[in-house]
């Protein structure tokens, strides 16, 4: 399917759907391949004419994000996740047996064009692995009777979408309930909650549910007045670093700009979380909720979901939700009955790519561009989505906002602890019998995490996923808190059987995949810790790349451009100061020991010209 006719009956109804914008030319690309299987060149030649690019710009794009192929992938393309969880479920023996059955080597394409086997990051089932992707369709709880099932049907070519359904069973897994997931908010409580301004004294804070439904249409209250809420609530981004929303949103509307935007980060890369996946699944309403009163707050009139290809299973379900509240007028023109107040959310999808969910790379994905992170200041809240104010928001930050518009500043910041207000939902994964989703009011002691999901003989709970910080039993008494244990989610435990320095090289793999190469301390800082991990797992390390890995600690800290370069360090620094016996046995002598091994590289040449006389090895005397 190359001749030019086919690519413009393939591509011009998708070009039409997304007005042939250049902003969506990441959309366009994931579409387009769908056709192919992968990204013809002649096809991209055909997106670029049509969307006035630059040809090199979209082959660009097609290069930078992982789900992408510029090179035939395979009709059936399987990516087992490979995050440490995956591991510790035994994802690679299993991977071998699939590509034993399928006659096919890791990494590659099988001769006659069916199928690829390989890996990908951590797909977010961490509370169900082993994981993989078919065609980026997520199949959980691999066992080795399904990887001969799936043998079956790949070599019988049945097609995906024929596939048994309970394969792509995602579970929920909710294990722990607080105001979050236990709340009893009706579609569109807290937008009405927000749209009116009420007089001051007509504001009356119930404390039971029933008498706080009868009265909120009493504290309905304005922009300002919600800002003031959101303020008095003392919410902080659930993302990761912590900021405070309030202020965040305020700059955004002080800002000029001719458009303000609202952005909903759902990328949710980091390995190890798993609550954005549930949130969206159980609480959509309350996501789009919370981005609704966004707007309202600062006269957006444009949200965007940027949802991670992993999860496209979840995109008909979202899509049903927002037709919904388009009918129910909580999306749309003059929202609620409110002249003026006009908003709507569409939906992007990414394409695995972990930076992505960095809001400025996250911005430049949005708009059709690879995910590098911008150069800051300026700030998304000054200069953002096609350089106007932008606030960027993580999904549970949202679902919070709409509890906070609802049931008031006050009453939230009653829950949690003086610096960190609210609840927290951690994703548990790892050595513990009941992984899954737990909400706890922050302040929350790690050992009451680790007894509720039945964790046994822990050693070690990173936490915030790789980027984060691991803690050993020591430790267990520190809390969930910005002021002690800050987290996005990530809870990952680990007992006294796992060995902490194949976690820590699982992760140096996960940074060096996963880095964008556009900066050099990061590009090169990455590899070198994988490749020294790796050393030292082969028994070639010495007291000198330990050394390594400090320096490069310091470089990366100092020098990378963004977040992942400044934290990719992090999991080997904390296991080299609290498990450093893990790295020591390995260790084969304080002396330098080089990281490529001429010699044995020789094996080869030596065995072609059949020699194996000394003057074939440089290590013996000749
Ligand atoms: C490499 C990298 C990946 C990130 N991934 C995410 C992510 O998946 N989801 C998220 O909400 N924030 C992520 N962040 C943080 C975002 O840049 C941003 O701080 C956040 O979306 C702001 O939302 P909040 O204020 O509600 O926390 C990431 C940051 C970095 C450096
Ligand atoms: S630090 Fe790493 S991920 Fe960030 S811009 Fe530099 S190369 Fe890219």
């Amino acid at each position: 399917m190359s001749e030019p006719s086919s690519h413009t009956a393939v591509l011009d109804p998708i070009l039409e759907r997304y007005r042939r914008r250049p902003t969506y030319l990441l959309q366009i690309l994931r579409e387009a391949q769908v056709a192919w299987n992968h990204l013809p060149p002649a096809a991209l030649t055909y997106i670029a004419s049509a969307l006035g690019l630059p040809r090199s710009r979209v082959e660009g794009v097609a290069s930078f994000y992982s789900f992408l192929h510029t090179k035939p992938a395979g009709r059936y393309r399987v990516l087992f996740s490979d995050n440490i969880t995956d591991r510790m479920q035994g994802n690679m023996e299993l991977m071998d047996h699939l590509c034993h059955k399928l006659w096919v080597e890791r990494g590659k394409v099988s001769e006659d064009g069916l199928v690829s086997v390989g890996t990908t990051s951590c797909t977010g089932m961490c509370d169900q692995g082993p994981a993989i992707l078919v065609n980026e369709r997520a199949v959980t709880r691999m066992t080795r009777a399904r990887v001969e099932e799936i043998a079956d049907l790949i070599r019988s070519e049945v097609p995906v979408a024929e596939w048994p359904e309970e394969y792509f069973a995602v579970e929920d897994n909710i294990q722990r309930r607080d105001i979050l997931l236990g709340n009893t908010l009706e579609r569109g409580d807290a937008i009405r909650a927000a749209i009116a301004r009420g007089p001051e004294d007509t504001v009356e804070r119930a404390s039971n549910e029933r008498s706080w439904r009868e009265s909120y249409l009493a504290v309905a209250r304005g922009p300002t007045e919600t800002l003031d809420e959101i303020k008095r609530s003392n919410l902080r981004g659930r993302g990761g670093a912590g900021f405070t929303t309030a202020s965040k949103w305020e700059a955004c509307r002080n800002a000029l700009g001719e458009a303000r935007y609202v952005v909903c980060n759902a990328d949710e890369g980091e390995p190890g979380t798993f609550k954005d996946r549930v949130l969206l699944t159980r609480h959509a309403d309350l996501v789009f909720e919370g981005m609704t009163v966004a707007a309202f707050v600062l006269g957006a009139e444009k949200g965007m979901l940027y949802l991670r290809g992993e999860y496209t299973y979840l995109l008909e379900r979202l899509e049903q939700t927002l037709a919904a509240r388009r009918e129910a007028n909580l999306l749309g023109r003059d929202i609620a009955g409110q002249p003026g107040f006009n908003f709507d959310i569409e939906i992007h999808v990414g394409a695995g790519a972990y930076v992505c969910g960095e809001e400025s790379a996250l911005i430049e994905s949005l708009e059709g561009k690879r995910g590098v992170p911008r150069n800051r200041p300026p700030y998304p809240v000054t200069s953002g989505y096609l350089q106007q104010p932008t606030i960027v928001n993580n999904v549970e930050t949202f679902a919070a906002v709409a509890l906070i518009s609802a049931k008031g500043g006050d009453w939230y910041r009653s829950v949690g602890t003086n610096k960190s207000a609210g609840t927290k939902i951690l994703s548990v994964s790892g050595d513990c019998q009941r992984p899954g989703i737990y909400e706890y009011p922050f302040g929350v002691p790690v050992e009451q995490v680790l007894h509720d999901c039945g964790a046994q003989d822990t050693q070690a709970v990173q936490i915030s996923g790789p980027s984060g910080i691991c803690i050993d039993d020591s430790e267990f008494r520190r809390r969930i808190a910005f002021e002690d244990l800050p987290t996005a989610g990530a809870f990952t435990i680990f007992n006294r059987s796992r060995d902490m320095f194949e976690v820590a090289r699982n992760y140096a793999h996960f940074f060096a995949h996963e880095s964008c190469g556009f900066c050099t301390p990061c590009r090169v800082g990455t590899t070198l810790l994988r490749d020294t991990m790796d050393k030292i797992h082969g028994g070639h390390g010495t007291q000198y790349d330990i050394n390594d890995i400090f320096s490069l600690n310091r470089v990366l800290q100092t020098a990378s451009h963004c977040g992942l370069g400044h934290t990719a360090c992090n999991p080997l620094f904390d296991t080299l100061q609290k498990f450093r016996p893990t790295y020591e046995r390995r260790l084969q002598s304080l002396d330098f020991q080089p990281a490529f091994d001429l010699d044995g590289a020789l094996a080869a040449a030596r065995q072609m010209t059949g020699r194996d006389d000394a003057g074939a090895h440089l290590t013996r005397e000749a």
